[in-house]
Formats: C-alpha cells, sequence, structure tokens
C-alpha cells in the first residue's frame, strides 16, 4: 500500500503541473522522493508534502527540485524531420509571406527542455532569412517556456553533448557550434534570437499580455501532452488555442492530439502530417486524424559549403545501412520507384530483416496500395517477429479502416515490446523517439480503443 504522503503528493503534483504519475512508476518514484527529501532538501516527506502546498509551484526550491526529478527532458536538436521540413517549406514560408507587412513574426516553444526545439527553429529561420538572425527588418520573437527550471539553466547555456546532435548533419553543427570542452556551445547570434522563461502550462494563465504568451504566429508544443489526462490536454489546448494568431499553427508531436479536435482549430493535413490551424487562408485538406502519419520528407538544412563532410560521412557506412538509408531519403523525396530499388538490393543483401520490407511497406501506403502496405508489413513480421514499426504502421492502418479488433491486437503486441525494454532505449519509428515515450503514447491509445 502506498503512503498517504505520497498518494497526496499525486493530487497535488497532478493539480498544479497536470503531470500524471502512473501506477506502476510509483514505488520507484516514491523512494526517489524520500531520497531527495532527507538528503537534498532536509525534510521528512511529509514535511516535503506540506512545504510544497504551502509554496508557489514557480519559485520555491522544493517544487523546483521535485520538477527535476519528476519531468523527462528528453530532446534533441530537429526533433521529428519531417515537421521541420514542414515548417521550413509550409509553415513558415506562408506566415512570412502573411506577416510581410507588419515583419513581425512570434514563435513559441511550450515545453521546451533545453532549448533544442527553439534552437532548432531560430536556425531555420536563420537560413530561411538570413537578416533575421541580425535582428534587421524583421522583429522575431521566440519565446521558450518550460515547468523545469534546470533544463532551461540548460539552454540558456547552450552548450549540447553529442546526444543532442544524434539526428543532425554533422556539416549543420560546425556551421552553428563551436566545440567547447565536451561539448558544443552554440552560436551566440542564434542563442540571442531565443528567449528562455519559466511556464507552466497548467497553472499559468495565458494569453496574457503580462508574460509575453500572447498573438503567436506559431506555436510548437510537442511530446508533453503525452504526461497528462485528456480534460488537461483539452484545457491546455484551448489556451494554446487562444494565443494564436491568424493564420497560427499549433504543432503537437504525432498522434499527441490526433484523436480529439481542438476547439477553435481546424485539423489540417500538409505533406501528410497533421497540424491544427487556427483561421484557414491557405487551402488545406481536412484529414481523419490518425496516429502516427507516414516518413514525410526528411531534410534537415544543410549548408551548401560542406560536401566533403557529408561524403565522408556515408563512406563509412555500410552497404547494407546505406542502402537502406538512401531508399529512405529517395522515399522522402517521392522517388518511389528508385526506393523500392535500393530496398530490394538491401534485401538481397540481407534477407533476414525486415527494415527494407517496413520502406516498402511505407511507400506501398504513400501510393494509395493500402492491401500490399498490409501483406508487406505481415512479411517484415514474418521474418522478425518483435520487429515494432510494423506492428505500430499496422495498428495505424487498422485504426484507419475502423477495425477496432485488429487494431487492439497490434496495439496489444507492440505494447508488449516496448513494455520490455529499458525505458532509455532509443526507438526508431518515424522519428526517434525513447521506449518511454512510446510506452505512455501507446498506453493512451490503448485506453481510448
Ligand atoms: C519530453 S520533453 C519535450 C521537449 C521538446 N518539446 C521536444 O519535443 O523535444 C517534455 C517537457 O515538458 C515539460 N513539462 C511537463 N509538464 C509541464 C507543464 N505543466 N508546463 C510546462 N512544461 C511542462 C518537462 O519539463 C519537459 O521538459
Amino acid at each position: 500500500m502506498q503512503a498517504a504522503w505520497f498518494d497526496d503528493l499525486i493530487r497535488l503534483v497532478l493539480t498544479r503541473t497536470g503531470i500524471v504519475i502512473r501506477e506502476q512508476d510509483s514505488p520507484l518514484l516514491s523512494k526517489e522522493i524520500e531520497i531527495l527529501s532527507s538528503k537534498q532538501l532536509g525534510l521528512t516527506p511529509t514535511e516535503l508534502l506540506m512545504s510544497l502546498h504551502q509554496s508557489k509551484t514557480e519559485s520555491s526550491k522544493v517544487w523546483r527540485e521535485l520538477l527535476a526529478l519528476l519531468t523527462v527532458g528528453e530532446s534533441y536538436f530537429f526533433r521529428d524531420q519531417g515537421q521541420f521540413s514542414l515548417l521550413r517549406d509550409h509553415i513558415l514560408p506562408e506566415l512570412i509571406a502573411h506577416n510581410s507587412e507588419s515583419r513581425r513574426l512570434r514563435i513559441w516553444s511550450a515545453a521546451c527542455s533545453s532549448g533544442e526545439e527553439a534552437y532548432s527553429m531560430a536556425i531555420l529561420l536563420s537560413q530561411l532569412l538570413p537578416v533575421l538572425a541580425a535582428g534587421q527588418k524583421w522583429d522575431i520573437t521566440i519565446v521558450a517556456s518550460d515547468i523545469n527550471q534546470a533544463v532551461l539553466d540548460k539552454a540558456r547555456a547552450g552548450i549540447y553533448s553529442a546526444w543532442s546532435f544524434r539526428r543532425v548533419d554533422p556539416a549543420v553543427k560546425e556551421m552553428y557550434f563551436t566545440k567547447q570542452g565536451d561539448g558544443w556551445k552554440l552560436n551566440q547570434d542564434i542563442q540571442n534570437m531565443v528567449h528562455f522563461c519559466y511556464g507552466n502550462l497548467q497553472e499559468d494563465q495565458y494569453p496574457s499580455l503580462a508574460s509575453a504568451l500572447h498573438n503567436f504566429d506559431l506555436i510548437i508544443c510537442r511530446n508533453v501532452f503525452i504526461y497528462f489526462q485528456a480534460e488537461t490536454v483539452n484545457h491546455i489546448a484551448s489556451k494554446l488555442a487562444a494565443c494564436l494568431n491568424e493564420p497560427g499553427y499549433l504543432i503537437a508531436g504525432h498522434g499527441e492530439l490526433g484523436l480529439r479536435g481542438i476547439k477553435g482549430l481546424e485539423t489540417t493535413s500538409l505533406d501528410n502530417l497533421v497540424v491544427y490551424k487556427k483561421g484557414n487562408t491557405a487551402p488545406t485538406l481536412i484529414v481523419r486524424p490518425a496516429i502516427f502519419k507516414s516518413a514525410p520528407p526528411a531534410i534537415i538544412p544543410i549548408p551548401a559549403a560542406t560536401p566533403i563532410l557529408i561524403a565522408k560521412a556515408i563512406k563509412s557506412v555500410p552497404v547494407f545501412a546505406k542502402l537502406l538509408q538512401d531508399a529512405k531519403t529517395l522515399a522522402n523525396q517521392g522517388q518511389y520507384d528508385m526506393a523500392a530499388h535500393h530496398c530490394q538490393q538491401a534485401i538481397d543483401i540481407n534477407q533476414d530483416s525486415p527494415q527494407p520490407h517496413f520502406v516498402l511497406a511505407q511507400i506501398a501506403e504513400v501510393q494509395g496500395n493500402r492491401q500490399e502496405s498490409k501483406i508487406i508489413l505481415k512479411k517484415a513480421l514474418y521474418l522478425d517477429h518483435e520487429f515494432l514499426p510494423a506492428y505500430v504502421e499496422l495498428f495505424n492502418i487498422y485504426i484507419q479502416e475502423d477495425n477496432k479488433k485488429l487494431a487492439e491486437k497490434m496495439l496489444d503486441s507492440a505494447l508488449q515490446i516496448v513494455r520490455s525494454l529499458p525505458g532509455h532505449t532509443p526507438i526508431h519509428l518515424y522519428e526517434e523517439t525513447s521506449a518511454s515515450e512510446l510506452l505512455i503514447l501507446l498506453e493512451k491509445f490503448q485506453t481510448r480503443l
């Protein structure tokens, strides 16, 4: 049985932050909080609880330490290449064109963690409009907020380890960062484009003129809704919607808001990705929300001056992996025949791998051959019955076909695999995620089915 102080703490955390502490995490977490309480704060758990009740979430040491323990700050530069391509190719050009008279652009990275997301936006903008970085002509605001003060300190320092660059072309790293000790420091002009501040999505009042949280053209709020209950998600999403200009976009993580509509926002699809839009000045297609979307163009901005670095990186990749990578790149560029050809070559080299089949299945799906896609995915599972991406993709397909029974079956299998993995295990679906994040997301879908 759980201690009474811990039950009370769970309720308090939920009210103040929206974060749900899951039953299965409770035994370990209550131990960790006891240790935090006695060793770092010199308090008994009951005293800690009292102090939490009496103090402000924003400014007290007790909340700061507790939130550093409770929140998951997983982030990296250009996380979700598809969404960044979408921003670069569609959303930012549309917003820049629409705001060309006022020359103002306001962006909010809500729940920004250690800043990789906001800085990726700044890099992208500086490439789209080079004069922006120098603060000339355009008035650009990028606000980045998080509830965890420790990650904000890291964001402000702007120094990152290799882990934050795991999806970044080395050429981009070389161009915007300078080696410093064991890490890499972001160039100052890009750092200056982002303003970091404490922000609690649950408790704070927004839109708010006082906190500058208002009139945004774009809000990116990704990989945080998975920690909240449905009603908290609705509440926060509608507050975010009220902070948007028209036209304005809200971008969430894949599937995080996909199954529900958001009051005041239209669910639209661009390049096969679901985004939420306020105002409808550009033609967009209303779609049935899907859980995950197929991999969109995965292009991170690559500076023209550094082809040698890229060539070197490719040269060292084994043949099978290179064929697979090239197949994905070609598919993302819409060169499906060439991509399929590369997959076939990869299969010839390694007939036991489900990976090239997965890419073939995605190509079939994108080309509207859903039945074929299902057959190929089943083949991938025949080769490796623990091949998680195939279960997730089949789940997605069955959901779209309203086949609840089979969707449930696929979801159960996916859940079984994810539960067997250590939480930090990187999982490659359409973007890299961690096993613990994927588990939370899949469990949410399970409760909604
Ligand atoms: C997994 S990170 C996501 C970082 C980034 N958005 C991304 O996708 O790479 C989730 C972040 O949400 C923050 N968070 C959790 N609850 C929050 C709340 N109520 N208000 C603001 N931020 C919150 C956590 O501190 C954490 O840094």
